[in-house]
């Protein structure tokens, strides 16, 4: 990418317009900076971004070959080149055959590895599967970051389509999560599926092991009620876990992209195969609406560009997602890897040192409840927070239908007073009317002032389905894939989470009292003297 580009945005957005002025001078502006796919909506008109900004962010894209590299990802290219590897997680949900470029036999196998994994969840929920105790109650995903945090954040999100045994998740070493989670269940119809890309995650294996040890004491073949979702066949194999309870896939599919295949076997014992079936669907349509759309209306590009805007014109270094969507409260947390993990480098695809910012930090909560915490800072703090709303048409509770309105009537307030906020003269008027006057009238009047012009984004959905949900879901995915792009790094790796691994395993022996500590910095001596007593 030309860095004058990057110049040049910054230019821009030095002097940004008023958004309310924006909509004062063009009636069609909340059509004309927004996008739709089927009835999905998403609104980017509460933005700082004008026609002219908009088709110089258009030209960006086009100048970082984001169709260009688009289409190589779809066709199977290496596109992840620090690991030499494919970047093909579209497949998984892809059920209309093999595009150009990929091989028909990687296709047939993604469709056999559904088709054993679909037998599995169907005995499992029919009782044709059973543990030593009966038919299975309860499941058990062990594993962490994208073989987490995916499958955790839908299950909870499609709760009302539930009607298999409770899942359950343990992610964390604490075995403080172990224990939670275990307590109460029975392990003769509990099954436990370790989920690890790579079967070598000292979480993940230490919280199995622990889990077998459990199973053991009641269960006369433990490894019986285990099952395992890795690319690391062998692995799996001299755990224990039988090769048709192991459910493969290919080093294409990143961690943090994986619950669309066999790392989604826990939602798809929670939802059933068909919703499963569904929620591909979903996030296959997002596919096909990013390969063909035009970049202006296109979902993925627009909301990129929006991040490209905020995060590399303004200068805003992080963006709340704000979902008004109960269930939607893993969502945050799921978005943190995705995003961070992926774009979170300084070093360009090239080695070269990133001649801008990295990646923004994404956090977030629920509305309304992130309203009665941190939304003070949004409204009144020094910095400007891009929000990122989302809120469905419908929720699924008819018995509590005005709990729905609401909740959107809060939603949509937000993203107003950000926008509006309230001027002093408004502010000063309140407190002549509440009987203030003098000094005292001014100074409460400046702590009621609220600067406005605040940006924020809103996606609106009919209803939050298993359709809806993969389709949310590849349109992050894909606005990670355009933003990394155009920073020109490679979003699939991800060796900053690596030298953090290698310490803490260094670490290990000398808390154990079987190494010295004369290799540690002086702070990590003190600190391991305290905790080692
Ligand atoms: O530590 C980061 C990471 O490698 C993620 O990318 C990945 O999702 C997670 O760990 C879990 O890895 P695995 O599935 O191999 O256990």
């Amino acid at each position: 990418m030309d860095y004058a580009m990057w110049e040049e945005l910054r230019r821009i957005a030095a002097t940004p317009p008023k958004i309310t002025d924006l909509f004062e001078k063009d009636a069609g502006r909340a059509e004309g900076f927004s996008t739709r796919l089927g009835d999905m909506l998403f609104d980017y008109s509460k933005t700082q971004i004008t026609d002219s900004t908009r088709d110089f962010l258009l030209s960006m894209a086009e100048a970082a070959d984001v169709t260009g590299k688009r289409d190589a990802m779809f066709s199977g290219a290496r596109i992840n080149e620090t690991e030499d590897r494919a970047v093909l997680h579209t497949l998984l949900r892809n059920l209309e055959g093999a595009p150009d470029g990929v091989d028909a036999n990687e296709y047939a196998q993604v469709q056999r590895i559904r088709a054993d994994m679909t037998g599995f969840v169907t005995a499992v929920r029919d009782g044709g599967f059973t543990g030593q105790g009966g038919a299975i109650t309860d499941v058990i995903n062990i594993g962490i970051g994208g073989s987490d945090l995916g499958p955790a954040m839908a299950v909870l999100a499609l709760a009302p389509f539930h009607d298999g045994p409770r899942v359950h998740f343990v992610s964390n070493v604490d075995g403080a999560d172990l224990a939670d989670t275990l307590n109460g269940l029975n392990p003769e119809t509990t099954l436990v599926i370790v989920a690890s890309k790579t079967f070598t995650t000292i979480e993940t294996m230490t919280n199995a092991r622990s889990a077998f040890d459990w199973m053991k004491a009641r269960v006369a073949d433990p490894a019986a009620q285990f099952a395992a979702v890795s690319t690391a066949e062998d692995k799996t194999g001299a755990f224990g876990i039988a090769p048709e309870r192991v459910f493969g896939f290919e080093d294409w599919v990143g961690g943090r992209y994986s619950m669309w295949g066999p790392i989604g076997l826990s939602l798809m014992i929670a939802i059933g195969p068909d919703e499963f079936t569904r929620f591909l669907d979903g996030g296959f349509a997002m596919d096909r609406h990013f390969q063909t759309a035009p970049l202006a209306q296109n979902m993925p590009v627009m909301l990129a560009l929006v991040g490209i805007w905020h995060n590399q014109g303004c200068g805003h270094a992080t963006r709340a997602v704000l979902p008004y969507d109960n269930r939607l409260s893993r969502l945050p947390a799921y978005l943190q890897q995705l995003e961070m993990e992926s774009n979170g480098k300084s070093v360009a695809m090239d080695g070269s040192n990133l001649p801008v910012q990295s990646g923004p930090v994404v956090w977030g909560e629920p509305g309304t409840n992130g309203q009665h915490a941190f939304y003070q800072l949004i409204h009144q703090g020094t910095r400007t927070i891009p929000c990122e709303f989302m809120v469905a048409k419908a929720g699924h509770e008819p018995a509590f239908a005005h709990h729905h309105a609401l909740l959107v009537a809060n939603c949509l307030a937000q993203s107003e007073a950000l926008m509006v906020g309230r001027s002093v003269d408004d502010a000063r008027a309140l407190m002549a009317a509440k009987g203030l006057e003098g000094a005292e009238l001014e100074r409460q009047a400046r702590h009621r002032v609220f600067a406005g012009n605040r940006p924020s984004t809103t996606l609106v959905y009919p209803q939050l389905t298993p359709f809806v949900l993969g389709q949310i879901i590849a349109l992050y995915e894909h606005r990670v894939f355009v933003e990394g792009v155009m920073l020109g790094i490679n979003s699939f790796d991800q060796w900053g989470v690596e030298l953090g691994k290698e310490l803490a395993n260094a670490l290990t022996p000398i808390l154990a009292g079987q190494e010295n500590d004369e290799s540690k910095d002086p702070s990590t001596r003190m600190l391991l003297a305290y905790l080692r007593g």
